[in-house]
């Protein structure tokens, strides 16, 4: 079975570029990104590339060949999936805010929209693929619902987990570790898995693309991000130690990370994991143990949580001690708002939580981050709903110019590990500072030498003040 349109319902930061690339890679293949969002599907087909949606390095050169070509943005969902040999769902399944499982489980509610909108236009044979992350066994309830339109259309549910970063999807998607799919073991779920399996086939060599079952596949998503999300926790639990004890961590994780059972990546401490991925996954996964009356198992990975917690209130606690007690009234400058370098996305980002304690200590905070924008920033912080979003205005201000930002600053705190934080001139925003100067790097990204030259008194996650 030749695969010659695809749909992609979803025009996030998983779908948009994901679906680049397969356009990219597979010029025969016509791909359709479609999204309820009307504004983002214009952004996507914005003559201006600095307009995209998603900001991530080189996407905007691969959207330039490919759109137009066989690869388009559409809010004409019906004509999309009607169209598709393959249906990709990639819409959004945050933590649940209401209900049963609030704050735990994943809101599959976007998911049950797609199948039921597919299920409803569908009137040939179609492959559904699940890339985003789902709770195991959600591949049986798209099932359900699409094996109950009797029209007898005949569908085949895949699992493709994406394990792109954010910040370097484009290489991810381009040169991927492995590539996961999950899919029924009958004949005609191998026939679908080998559609999927020639399809990458394009790009990635045969030996990484791996396939399994459909659980397998679903619960590999979780627990891969379970990992990497402990790890950083794990890194991080060690940094605390570090600071009391006079280690280092940059040393700690370098003579860890050289044991090849252990390996060097992840093991970078900071002010805590962030992003769309790791929280919501392992309280998915938090509450799959639950249900399962697997309590131990839980609370294992509930610690994963708490430590990043932990890790922000401190960062921000360490801020309010060394500051003699009181903020309140004092200029915070923020470099960086996203939850990582090289993207614009801020979900679940470390600095809202930072500052957020900070503005509950009456501190004045200025953000600086290259990518995001001022809206994102402040709706970031309406929706904690811990104080009137005029407030939030008054007390929180952004700014496109970091040495403003820094200007009259008590203190400067490093969210993000954007590059260019270490070309500023360190000497001029250290002048046009309230003295004593502080800065708290919660990246480990400045050079300290060179800070505490300048007459700055620079702490770092993980960096043991000497005893
Ligand atoms: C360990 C460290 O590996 C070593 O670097 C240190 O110097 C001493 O402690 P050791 O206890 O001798 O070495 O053996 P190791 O291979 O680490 O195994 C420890 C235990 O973990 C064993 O019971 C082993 O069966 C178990 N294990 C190990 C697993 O259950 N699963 C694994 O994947 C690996
Ligand atoms: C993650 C997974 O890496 C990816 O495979 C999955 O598909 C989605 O979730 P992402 O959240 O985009 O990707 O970024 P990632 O690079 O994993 O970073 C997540 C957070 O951990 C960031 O806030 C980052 O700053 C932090 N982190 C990462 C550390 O604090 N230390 C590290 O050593 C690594
Ligand atoms: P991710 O990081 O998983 O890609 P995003 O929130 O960036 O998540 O993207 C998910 C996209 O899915 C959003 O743009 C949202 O508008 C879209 N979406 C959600 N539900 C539907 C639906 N039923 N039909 C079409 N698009 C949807």
């Amino acid at each position: 079975m030749k695969t010659t349109k695809i749909c992609c319902i979803g025009a996030g930061y998983v779908g948009g570029p994901t679906m680049a690339v397969i356009a990219q890679k597979c010029p025969n293949i016509k791909v359709t990104v479609v999204d309820i969002n009307e504004s983002r599907i214009n952004a996507w087909n914005d003559a201006d590339l600095n307009k995209l949606p998603v900001f991530e390095p080189g996407l905007d050169s691969i959207v330039k060949e490919a759109r137009g070509r066989n690869l388009f943005f559409s809010t004409d969902v019906d004509t999309a999936i009607d169209e598709a040999d393959m249906i990709f769902i990639s819409v959004n399944t945050p933590t649940k805010t209401y209900g049963k499982g609030k704050g735990m489980a994943a809101d599959l509610k976007y998911i049950e929209l797609c199948a039921r909108q597919i299920a409803k236009v569908a009137k040939e044979n179609k492959i559904v693929v699940e890339k985003s992350t789902l709770p195991v066994r959600t591949a049986s309830a798209i099932k359900n619902i699409l094996d109950h339109t009797g029209n007898g259309v005949k569908f085949q549910i895949l699992s493709n987990p994406e394990f792109l970063a954010e910040g370097t999807a484009v290489q991810d998607l381009l040169k991927p570790d492995r590539v996961l799919i999950g899919g029924d073991t009958s004949e005609e779920g191998e026939q679908a898995i080998k559609a999927l399996v020639d399809i990458y086939a394009n790009w990635v060599p045969k030996d990484k693309i791996l396939t399994t079952n459909v659980w397998s596949s679903e619960l590999s998503k979780l627990t891969a991000n379970a990992f990497l999300a402990q790890r950083v926790s794990s890194i991080n639990a060690m940094s605390v130690i570090c600071e009391k004890t006079g280690a280092d961590i940059k040393e700690v994780s370098k003579a860890i990370g050289m044991d090849s059972r252990i390996g060097p990546k992840f093991l970078k401490a900071s002010v805590g994991f962030g992003g769309s991925c790791f929280q919501k996954d392992i309280l998915n996964l938090v509450y799959i143990a639950k249900s399962y009356g697997l309590n131990e198992v839980a609370d294992y990975w509930e610690q994963v949580i708490l430590m990043n917690d932990h890790q922000k209130n401190r960062f921000s606690d360490n801020i309010v001690r060394t500051l003699y007690n009181t903020v309140s009234g004092k200029k915070i400058a923020f470099l960086g708002w996203a939850f990582k370098k090289d993207t614009n996305d801020t979900r679940e980002s470390a600095a809202i939580k930072v500052a957020d304690n900070l503005l509950n200590e009456q501190a004045h905070v200025a953000v600086y981050d290259p990518k995001v924008k001022e809206e994102q920033i402040y709706a970031d912080m309406d929706y904690l709903n811990s104080r009137h979003s005029v407030e939030n205005r008054a007390l929180l201000k952004v700014n496109s110019d970091p040495y403003e930002v820094c200007k009259d600053a008590h203190a400067i705190a490093v969210l993000t590990e954007w590059d260019e934080f270490n070309t500023y001139d360190w000497q001029n925003i250290y002048e046009n500072m309230q003295k004593p100067a502080f800065v708290f790097d919660g990246r480990g990204l400045l050079n300290h030498k060179e800070l505490e030259e300048i007459g700055f008194i620079y702490y770092k996650i993980g960096r043991g003040t000497k005893v």
